[in-house]
């Protein structure tokens, strides 16, 4: 066996984003076009030579391939130890637990987390440092910076390894493990959770129904819910990971995971419904017919996060990204917890969460998470609500109508509008930027505007400063909206617009939410111009 060392070119368009490189399938497809990518990763690498990498995805189409291209070039780059999910799976929270478990220099996760899949789908890849999670900025500019002047790549000419089968395997002097990618994972859950509380709910006869949308947290959930938390065979469904997902759709909200709420709100519904995303790394909770918007997940977890044994002795501090509902500040006041408001993006809450400034965060896109890993992590968050559902015996309604009544109430929706014409999208921002000083103090129908911002975050940690993180404008009533640009479309532009109202009085906690923010959706029409300019009548989706 020998490494090879192939010429290549920079690819336009190699700029890693905040959730690493997403692309087409087709994309990634070129010849070189991943490979240029991996090795700018491990030319970024200062400790590559000898070192463990781990590596694993959401099994989408060109997954095993990717795998079987990136541990070659592992090999060629001088990894001593390569570790593999079981045919190249691993979800993006299990990864993050297994990069920490077994010190590794860090790990390279594909996925394009909720995006479609399949031959004409996203691909994606990005790379995890040693605390598990997403690369720090400082790398990710060295990385693209790698890919503007790549000239070469080292792959070894060996044979491609069966991933299917679990055990120790040499690839031209690398170590390669292949794992199973569930055990780890449950085993961190099994110390974090009362697993005995959990059995005994299932066992009293408490329903559940989690949909895993064919793609990665299927094993996860059949072999920890089924399995080790006894719930009844039928309770994990679409749990087949599909190199397609099946043609859907894997984003746990309300338009993409309609059969799951036809379920919650039909008849004789379970009494607890979830699911997670491609990745693994996002969830939506339901109780029997009611849904759990992800802003009220976090805060009610962080009200009662004390009743599962890892976080027994309390909270250190609770973190929110911006756009995220207030929810959870009125926990924080009230427990007297330090809260942290991030910009969208989970590798914030990393330098929160390795200085032991927080022990608990989450961002309104259905991403919770908590100090155990270094990512969001879906199935970790349904097992902390069966946690809270077990030891409280109450109902996910009733806990949810006594935040309401003990915090008060935060309506809050989030209209997007993807694949606007980017020049709309572009004119959009840069027009209320302009106008941020002239709206402080303008009254808008029912609402006048207190702050107007360009949202900008200084690190508590290590001071670094992250400007224009989108749009943030209050008003007098306490009502909020902000706007901006999604980093994770890969189809012209995606506007985002969050708005959220603050409702003490309990006679209105059971209004639909729609409803409750009919007329703050109009002031945000007329501020922003977002249909206007783009041309949309209305969001393509509202969650
Ligand atoms: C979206 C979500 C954001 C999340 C990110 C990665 O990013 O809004 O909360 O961290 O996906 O999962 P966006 O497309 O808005 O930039
Ligand atoms: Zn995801």
């Amino acid at each position: 066996m020998a490494t090879l060392t192939i010429d290549t070119k920079p690819f336009d368009g190699q700029k890693p984003g905040t959730s690493g490189l997403r692309k087409k399938v087709s994309m990634f497809q070129q010849a070189n076009y991943l490979a240029n990518f991996v090795q700018s990763i491990f030319d970024a690498l200062d400790d590559l030579e000898g070192a463990t990498l781990v590596i694993g995805g959401d099994g989408r189409f060109y997954n095993e391939q990717a795998v079987q291209i990136i541990l070659k070039m592992a090999a060629a780059n001088g990894v001593a130890r390569a570790i593999v999910g079981e045919s190249g799976l691993l979800s993006t929270p299990a990864a993050s637990c297994v990069i920490r478990k077994y010190g590794a220099l860090g790990g390279i996760i594909l996925s394009a987390s909720h995006n479609p899949a399949g031959e004409n789908g996203d691909f994606g890849i990005k790379y995890n440092a040693k605390n598990g999670g997403p690369a720090p900025e400082a790398l990710t500019d060295a990385i693209f910076k790698n890919t503007q002047g790549i000239n070469r790549y080292l792959i070894s000419d060996a044979d491609d390894l069966d991933l299917a089968r679990i055990g120790r395997n040499s690839l031209d002097g690398m170590t390669v493990d292949i794992i199973n990618p569930v055990a780890d994972y449950a085993e961190l859950m099994q110390n974090l959770f009362d697993f005995g509380k959990i059995r005994s709910l299932f066992k009293s006869g408490f329903r559940m129904q989690f949909d895993a949308m064919h793609a990665i947290t299927g094993p996860y959930a059949h072999a920890i819910l089924e399995g080790m938390l006894g719930a009844p065979a039928g309770t994990v469904v679409n749990g087949m990971p599909l190199k397609d997902f099946g043609g859907g759709h894997p984003d746990p909200n309300p338009v993409y995971a309609k059969a799951l709420f036809d379920v919650m709100f039909g008849e004789n519904a379970p009494d607890f419904g979830a699911a997670s995303d491609g990745d693994g790394d996002r969830n939506i909770i339901l109780g029997r017919g009611c849904y759990v918007a992800p802003s009220d997940s976090l805060a009610i977890i962080a009200a009662n996060a004390q009743l599962a044994p890892a976080y027994g002795d309390g909270l250190k501090g609770v973190a929110r990204s911006m756009p995220t509902s207030g929810a959870v500040d009125r926990v924080a006041q009230a427990k007297g917890l330090p809260l942290y408001e991030t910009p969208t993006g989970w590798k914030f809450f990393g330098n929160l969460l390795d200085a032991g400034r927080i022990s608990l965060c989450g961002e309104e896109s259905a991403g919770t998470g908590s100090d155990h890993v270094r990512e969001k992590d879906g199935l970790w968050a349904v097992l902390l609500w069966l946690n809270i559902l077990a030891e409280s015996g109450k109902a996910v309604s009733d806990i949810l109508a006594d935040h309401w009544r003990t915090y008060g109430r935060n309506f809050y929706t989030r209209h997007d509008y993807e694949a606007v014409d980017t020049s709309a999208a572009d004119d959009v921002m840069a027009s209320l930027t302009a106008q941020l000083d002239s709206l402080v103090g303008r009254q808008v129908s029912s609402e006048t505007v207190t702050i107007a911002e360009d949202f900008s975050y200084t690190d508590p940690v290590d001071g670094a400063v992250s400007s224009n993180q989108g749009i943030c404008i209050v008003f007098e009533s306490s009502a909020r909206m902000v706007v901006r640009k999604s980093g994770t479309g890969t189809e012209g532009a995606t506007l985002r617009l969050y708005l959220e109202s603050f409702e003490p009085d309990e006679s209105r906690h059971t209004l639909d939410t729609q409803v409750a923010l009919e007329a703050l959706v109009e002031v945000a029409e007329t501020i922003t111009q977002i249909r206007a300019k783009t041309g949309r009548e209305a969001p393509s989706v509202v969650s």
